[in-house]
């Protein structure tokens, strides 16, 4: 079989008079958490790197094996030691003093509608609902569902539930009544633990009717658990339903925790496939949480004075990671906002910075392109000098997008970790060490300690770095080792799992993470996007996200997608969908031009794009993915596919009248 892989010249280098490495100052260096010598400990002995980040946590028995991988892919960590999660997020943080130190500083949406919560209180919390979940029957091994929007009620409820051996599976609450059935039916969840209603912009919105819907019919689910949090009217079946304040809040405060297998189920997080039924991702308990710390402490050089802010949702793997488990396993102060980013208006997430100091912020490319769009001169209006670290996540985040993040959040000086993980991966995998790194803006750069990655062609053999600089070639990114916070499988599926991550290349055992990447001449990783989102124009592949970048380095452009639409002259044909910014608006009248002219020189003339439509808006998932398969069927003329989980559905008029 011929490899696969696909030749771009890059015409010239984008932002040729722009630093192409940043490395850290010599002051954030000089007490930096990592530094240079990890990476040769980790690679001198790599099991034993693991084993001495796993003393990182408590445990009730200590483990005498590392790994298992003799049932390969489904591996074993630290099999024999066993350990309480909650008890490491909660319980000895307030035995070695520091029940006093603010665990959450809450935000609500409503401005002025806030709570600090110490880890005496959080342990307090926690006890009670696990009290109150053992009274309504739940034994370790059993499900929960999840689904709440950002109160403090929803970590408690995570934590209660890790305390009893109990499964979470969260479901963001932003997904119909109809995909949180689906979830709650493939897990068989006994309790649904959700709120009256969340508020959205400003308004009281019902979530539990959502709740009602969903679990009419199903048999396994055999309460229901309300917090109280806008007060809107619920409907109400006796018997079925509760309410938190009537049942957790009068529950006592004092629980033992119980010590669990290292191999303890602890969550289940639907992710979406290739298919229309979404998996159910399973991770464990202490490598999960060991990687969980470690990568906390030191991608995010955390500091007992440090205010953390990681602006995910609890509804997806980056709220689990890193809002709960590695944030709190390490003791840190973090903050937990409710709302969006816009409510009441577009500061609020720079307020909420200046109001706690907030000295480490974690967000989205996608959310640094809005505030590019929407201009400077909102995060200038603010004192920002707490900030010190920035951390992006999600996508890849195009080198203007980190350049601006850097400039006009960073103060020009803050370090930026481009972090590459997934939902499967459970905890970070490929990004800068803060201290160490000379970052490239839009390359996640290198595996952390501890961790193997490889680029490799069709035939699993390796991409050779910097063989002919000016060529752009792009592989499948793979892990080739096992690793403490990987998926153990997808519930109730074996064979899905075999054959989603681990048959693409099995005789090599590796797997696959389902995205592209290419390799600099230095060897650092520059992930592409997912594979299908690879396009094939004429033989050659090229990457929606390549093409994305090269056509948001245009000044006019705020915001673009990419997709291959069929064509039956090059296979595929390069169909963007382009926001401009506002400034641009009533500029150049041959803006198109000047897009296709720009993609021609960043990357190659058979990367133009055969079609720009510029549009006002472009339909994204509520996590912030753009949903490209739809954009698809808008290029090539089809009804469109599933659209549930957009935000805004009627996107689409808007893009349907621009073509
Ligand atoms: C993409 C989110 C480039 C990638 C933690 C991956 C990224 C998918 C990055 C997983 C990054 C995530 N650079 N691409 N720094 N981070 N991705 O499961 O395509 O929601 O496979 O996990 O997001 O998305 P998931």
């Amino acid at each position: 079989m011929q490899p696969s892989v696909i030749k771009l010249t890059r015409m010239t280098e984008a932002h040729t008079e722009a630093p192409t490495h940043y490395p850290p100052s010599a002051a954030f260096a000089a007490t930096a958490n990592a530094t240079a010598e990890i990476y040769d400990r980790a690679e001198a002995d790599r099991l034993g790197f693991w084993a001495e980040q796993a003393k990182r946590l408590s445990w009730a028995t200590p483990f005498t094996e590392v790994l298992d991988w003799s049932e390969a892919p489904f591996a074993k960590w630290f099999a024999d030691g066993t350990l309480n999660v909650a008890y490491n997020c909660v319980d000895r943080h307030v035995e070695a003093g520091n029940g006093d130190r603010v665990a959450i500083h809450w935000e609500g949406e409503p401005v002025g509608d806030a709570r600090d919560i110490t880890y005496a209180q959080l342990k307090d919390d926690v006890s009670r609902a696990a009290n109150a979940l053992t009274a309504l029957g739940l034994s370790a091994g059993d499900r929960v569902a999840i689904y709440m929007p950002m109160v403090p009620e929803a970590i408690v409820a995570m934590l209660a539930c890790a305390r009893l051996g109990v499964m979470h599976s969260v479901v963001f609450a932003g997904f119909s009544a109809t995909a949180l059935g689906a979830r709650v039916e493939d897990a068989a969840a006994k309790l649904v633990i959700t709120t009256d209603g969340q508020y959205r912009r400003g308004q009281a919105a019902s979530l539990k009717t959502a709740v009602d819907e969903a679990v009419a019919n199903q048999p396994s689910v055999e309460h229901v658990l309300v917090v109280k949090r806008t007060g809107i009217d619920v409907d109400w079946t006796p018997g079925r339903d509760l309410w938190w304040h009537e049942t957790v809040e009068q529950a006592s405060p004092e629980h033992t925790p119980e010590a669990f297998d290292a191999e303890q189920p602890l969550f289940l997080l639907y992710t979406s496939g290739t298919t229309g039924k979404p998996k159910g991702i399973v991770h464990t308990s202490g490598g999960f949480l060991t990687q969980a710390s470690y990568s906390h402490h030191n991608v995010f050089d955390i500091k007992a004075d440090d205010v953390y802010w990681c602006t995910a949702d609890i509804g997806w793997v980056t709220g689990h990671t890193y809002i709960v488990y590695g944030p709190l396993s390490n003791g840190v102060t973090q903050v937990v906002y409710e709302g969006t980013p816009t409510s009441p208006n577009e500061h609020r997430h720079f307020d909420i910075i200046e109001k706690y100091g907030v000295t480490i912020y974690y967000t989205a490319p996608t959310l640094i392109r809005t505030f590019m769009k929407l201009g400077r001169q909102i995060p200038e209006a603010h004192d920002l000098s707490s900030l010190r670290l920035l951390g992006s996540v999600g996508e890849p985040i195009n080198p203007e997008a980190w350049r601006w993040y850097r400039d006009h959040i960073g103060a020009g000086t803050a370090p930026i970790v481009d972090t590459w993980w997934q939902t499967e991966t459970g905890a970070i995998m490929i990004s800068p060490l803060p201290g160490v790194t000379a970052a490239k803006p839009g390359s996640a750069m290198t595996p952390l300690p501890g961790i193997s990655a490889k680029i490799v062609d069709d035939n699993g053999v390796e991409l050779v770095p910097g063989a002919d600089e000016a060529e752009h070639v792009t592989g499948y990114l793979v892990l080739d080792k096992p690793w403490p916070s990987m998926l153990r499988g997808i519930w109730g599926d074996d064979e899905r799992f075999k054959d989603t991550y681990w048959s693409r290349f099995a005789e090599q055992g590796w797997y696959f993470a389902g995205d592209g990447a290419r390799y600099d001449a230095d060897g650092n990783i520059w992930v592409l996007g997912r594979i299908d989102d690879v396009m094939n124009i004429s033989g050659h592949r090229i990457s929606t996200a390549e093409v994305e970048s090269a056509l948001v380095g245009h000044s006019g452009v705020a915001e673009a997608a990419v997709v291959g639409a069929t064509d039956a002259t090059t296979g595929q044909a390069i169909c963007a969908f382009v926001i401009l910014k506002e400034s641009a608006h009533g500029g150049s009248d041959n803006i198109v031009d000047e897009l296709r002219a720009q993609v021609s020189t960043e990357i190659s003339p058979i990367a133009k794009p055969r079609e720009i439509h510029i549009v006002p808006e472009l339909p994204k998932t509520r996590s912030g993915k753009i949903m490209r398969r739809l954009l698809r069927d808008v290029a090539e003329g089809r009804d469109l596919g599933d659209t549930s989980t957009l935000v805004d559905p009627s996107v689409f008029e808007a893009i349907r009248a621009s073509k």
